[in-house]
């Protein structure tokens, strides 16, 4: 069974990989991704320099998911631009950079240092973030996010693509999509964590992480309906050279196989990636290949987007 994908024009041997978050921050976790059978490896989103980001306890999980405020702790654009060369020519696989400057101009300023890096595959620019305090989520103003786009894609010398943050409204899904068919994306990864969630302690009455109060991003089993619902949107109203890319409460094979129905050209794995480690690239894409079988298929392509109404 066959799992290879393209995301746009970049080839994937396995349309299972991590979602920018977890355990994608430093070199050695970024090696585990490569070692894996994950399809790609992709970066903790990174601002221009090194970040520590908020403080601890910022992220928590239960049975149905997680919530974090991480803040974006990173090592800064140079090291993962530097990491390149050695991350793409050891595992032969994309290396995909993802991008979260502060600002516009921070963002500027990222994308032209990574244009000198030709070993990055591409670069998931994130709109999304719900997590540093004061800072709005881009891409829920739409003025904003076309500002951004204008400014940044005319720049940016890899393929391009955003991280959008959960929509929950039609007209929402109509507005962004014709924002984004004016662009040469070659990809939009829906969705970012369901932003400024409330997990409580019972037994403490009390919040479970530090940063603004409790408030964080949610994830895990909690999240996958929208997150359907997201990529289902996104795939029915985007230009066709504008891939999608699942990202939400996925831990197994029927979850990315629903993914894939809905539309999805390749799909991440965060919640679980956090929980399990990097076997849970090679145990999810087992799963769905099971699946395909038994219904008898040999490719994504015999049923992405092919979900059906009653
Ligand atoms: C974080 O670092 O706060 C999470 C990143 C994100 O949700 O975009």
């Amino acid at each position: 069974m066959n799992l290879s994908a393209y995301v746009n024009e970049i080839h994937l041997n396995n349309c299972i990989y991590n979602a920018s978050g977890p355990k994608c921050t430093t070199d050695k976790e970024l090696h585990a991704i490569g070692k894996s059978q994950a399809g790609a490896i992709l970066t903790k989103s990174s601002t221009f320099e090194h970040r520590i980001g908020n403080p601890e306890p910022r992220y928590i999980e239960n049975q149905l998911g997680s919530i974090n405020s991480m803040g974006l702790p990173n090592m800064g654009q140079q090291y993962y631009n530097t990491l390149a060369p050695i991350l793409s020519t050891t595992y032969q696989k994309p290396y995909i950079v993802s991008v979260a400057g502060l600002s516009l101009e921070e963002n500027i300023n990222i994308i032209k240092a990574l244009n000198q890096q030709k070993d990055i595959t591409a670069i998931e620019l994130n709109l999304s973030c719900p997590n540093v305090p004061n800072k709005p989520q881009t891409a829920y103003d739409f003025e904003r996010t076309q500002t951004v786009l204008d400014t940044i894609v005319p720049i940016c010398q890899h393929k391009l693509g955003v991280k959008l943050p959960p929509y929950f409204d039609l007209i929402h899904f109509q507005q962004m999509a014709e924002i984004l068919n004016q662009y040469p994306l070659a990809f939009v990864t829906c969705i970012n964590s369901i932003g400024n969630g409330l997990v409580i302690d019972v037994d403490k009455e009390q919040v479970v992480i530090k940063p603004k109060h409790g408030f964080g991003g949610i994830g895990g089993d909690y999240i996958k309906p929208t997150a359907l619902a997201n990529v289902r949107q996104f795939y029915l109203l985007l230009k066709r050279e504008i891939s999608v890319i699942a990202c939400g409460g996925v831990k197994n094979g029927t979850d990315a196989f629903e993914h894939i129905l809905c539309g999805a050209a390749a799909v991440q794995v965060g919640t679980q990636f956090m929980r399990e480690g990097a076997n849970c690239f090679e145990r999810i894409s087992q799963e769905l290949q099971v699946l395909m079988q038994k219904k008898g298929y040999q490719c994504l392509d015999d049923f992405r987007g092919k979900l059906q109404s009653i």
